[in-house]
């Protein structure tokens, strides 16, 4: 079974699906990660990924992203490095944004996802998963909440984490990919016609995670 779960940053999407896929005895695939990687050996190799697209392209023959997962969790290796952590950082953040909207980044990352769908049953999360990646998936859900909202939770995120920044900034973060994300030509996000939409701006954390497993609940009993 492929259950995808799409939404914008912030939405609550990993933490839903992680829950979800633990509960469920599903696979959890993150696929922000790996844009995220990309975005990491782009940025390490001083490329501007916001300006400078070909030199991304040139960058992708030597990028080999690999998924694993430990004790449930997943890790992502970039060329056998384990990159799980450095990726979370709010300048990775905006730069995976960027290569996001490269179809050559999108075409390599998108077959690398198909493929690990294929290997269990999967909750997979991302932007253009119940659009593009998995339009056969038998769950599509879309989460979604005010971006104010998000903006906190990610704040809240970042600053637990001991990362040095401020709410107008994680705001205007935000903001900015919102826009790349959902203004790109090739897969933008947006919620497919089969999905069922969450708004969790006044939801608890415990309350999206029940309301998620319901549905893909419900979705598995008519199966
Ligand atoms: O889910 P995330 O915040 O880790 O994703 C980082 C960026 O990667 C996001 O701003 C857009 C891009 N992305 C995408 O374009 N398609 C996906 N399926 C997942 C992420």
């Amino acid at each position: 079974m492929k259950v995808a779960i799409d939404g914008p940053a912030g939405a609550g999407k990993s933490t839903i699906a992680r829950a979800a896929a633990a509960e469920l005895g599903f696979v959890y695939i993150d696929t922000g990660a790996m844009y995220r990687a990309v975005a990491l050996h782009c940025v390490r190799k001083t490329v501007n990924t916001k300006t400078d697209t070909e030199a991304v392209i040139g960058l992708l023959p030597e990028i080999k992203i690999i998924i694993r997962h430990v004790d449930g969790i997943q890790r992502i290796f970039l060329n056998g490095e384990d990159v799980s952590d450095a990726i979370r950082t709010p300048e990775i953040s905006v730069a995976a944004s960027d290569v996001a909207v490269i179809p050559e980044v999108r075409q390599k990352l998108v077959q690398l996802q198909r493929e690990l769908s294929e290997t269990a049953d999967v909750i997979m999360d991302g932007r253009d998963i119940g659009t593009y990646v998995l339009p056969d998936a038998e769950v599509k859900v879309f989460l979604t909440a005010d971006v104010n909202a998000r903006a906190m939770r990610r704040y809240k995120e970042l600053c637990e984490k001991g990362t040095e920044t401020t709410l107008p900034d994680v705001l205007r973060d935000m903001q900015y990919r919102d826009a790349n994300d959902a203004g790109r030509s090739f897969a933008p996000l947006r919620q497919a016609e089969d999905a069922v939409l969450v708004d969790t701006t006044t939801l608890s954390p415990e309350a999206s995670i029940a309301s998620v497993i319901d549905i893909i609940r419900g979705a598995k009993d008519v199966l």
